[in-house]
């Protein structure tokens, strides 16, 4: 047989993924993949069942249906005060996923690089590759998130960077960027001509004092933004697939063009169904904030209360948990950043069939203590391995199992 693609050689399954295949055979709680494990709102899934013996079950237009479109702008110039014109501006995509994924492709040739902070969601480095292009990474610093200007600079001033790509409120590490940071990433942009391709996924999900700030809204941002969210989150459907992209027409013309080749479109049935979202009142977006505060707040207590050391989430629904006192080690020895690819050059541990030491902490942890985490070198290019990944997003009662269960973590010291 003829050797399958080059550029897909380099890809290990998703490791967030693969946790959750053993939290599932180990019968460990799932606070490795984020998604909720209580319902979505009422109203929405009532409309649901509505539709289920009327309709629409054909294909959607390719862009999205009309009035998800705008619904969608509407409920856009409510939060950012930016209007996005629902017939040029707008496609629904199948999830988030997709809209990076047709936003990347639509900006990169083979060769290009994209400029990525690091940590990151794992997706992000498999989407450039994808598109032939190069990852540029532009370290946070571990202690207070922050990232340094100047560092920015150079990574985005290099010849061939095409983009940016800005998760905020971002996964893994919670941070939301502020206005004062997003001024400095714009006026970067502007300087050297760059797209910036957003992640606004955790949008709605933000920790009093911290805000939501979209960048596009900034002076020169809304020709070379490309916004991409999705409803997964926002609306706890994170089955339901469905994502979107803002962008200026020009950009939109292309980004049309490559989803309609990439999947011909959304669900339509769900994107019928999800105009009643689209459509609540703020005491929708106020519900939800203070039910994620009240998440947050019950896990990160009972964290504090274990004598743990984590990150506090300014958005999102994350904590990376610092597992150095349990002893497993460094990897520093053992190979290099292995986020859900093998980097050949580097001779990578995973690789080579190695286990790196907090993806072992993370198995012995969903084994032997019963809460599946995610190993936090899969989202970090720099070689840290003494991080773990749990997400919030689920019921009172599994976040008290967990936090029960996590009282066993003390057998896992070496
Ligand atoms: C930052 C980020 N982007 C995108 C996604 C996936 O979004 P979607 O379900 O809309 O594809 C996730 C899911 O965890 C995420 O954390």
């Amino acid at each position: 047989m003829k050797p399958l693609s080059q550029r897909t050689e380099i890809f290990t399954d998703s490791v967030i993924r693969r946790m959750t295949r053993i939290a599932n055979a180990c019968g460990a709680i799932n606070l490795s993949q984020g998604f909720p494990d209580f319902e979505p709102p009422e109203a929405l899934t009532r409309r649901l069942a509505e539709i289920a013996p009327v309709g629409p079950h054909q294909y959607a237009i390719t862009f999205g249906a009309q009035n998800f479109r705008e619904a969608l702008s509407d409920k856009q110039f409510h939060f950012s005060g930016m209007r996005y014109d629902p017939q040029k501006e707008i496609v629904i995509t199948c999830g988030s996923t997709e809209a990076m994924m047709a936003s990347m492709m639509s900006v990169c040739n083979p060769g290009d690089k994209v400029v990525l902070f690091s940590p990151f969601y794992e997706n992000y480095s498999a989407d450039t590759i994808l598109c032939g292009a190069t990852p540029v990474y532009v370290p946070l610093s571990p202690v207070d998130l922050s990232f340094d200007a100047d560092v920015l600079e150079s990574a985005m001033a290099q010849p061939g960077v095409k983009a940016l790509v800005l998760c905020n409120p971002a996964n893994p590490s919670g941070k939301v960027f502020t206005h004062e940071e997003l001024s400095i990433i714009a006026s970067l942009a502007v300087k050297y001509d760059l797209y910036v391709i957003t992640d606004e996924v955790y949008e709605h999900i933000v920790f009093a004092p911290h805000r939501h700030t979209y960048i596009a809204t900034l002076p020169g941002m809304f020709e070379r933004t490309i916004e991409c969210s999705s409803l997964s989150k926002t609306y706890s459907i994170t089955g339901w697939r469905l994502g979107y992209v803002l962008a200026a027409e020009p950009i939109m013309e292309r980004i049309k063009k490559v989803h309609d080749f990439l999947t011909v479109g959304a669900a339509a049935p769900l994107m019928e169904a999800a105009v009643t979202a689209l459509r609540f009142d703020d005491s929708y977006y106020a519900g939800l904030q203070a039910h994620y505060t009240h998440m947050k707040n019950l896990f990160t207590n009972g964290l504090r209360d274990l004598g743990l050391n984590f990150t506090e989430p300014q958005g999102a629904y994350f904590v990376l948990v610092d597992i150095s006192e349990f002893g497993y080690g460094s990897r520093s020895s053992m190979s290099d950043s292995h986020n859900g690819m093998c980097d050949a050059s580097r001779s990578d541990a995973k690789c080579a069939g190695g286990t790196l030491p907090d993806e072992q902490f993370c198995i012995d942890m969903a084994q032997n203590v019963g809460v599946a985490a995610v190993p936090g070198s899969s989202f970090f290019r720099e070689p840290v391995d003494h991080l773990v990944r749990l997400h919030f997003a689920k019921k009172d009662e599994t976040l008290y199992e967990a936090l029960n269960r996590l009282e066993r973590l003390k057998k896992l010291k070496r």
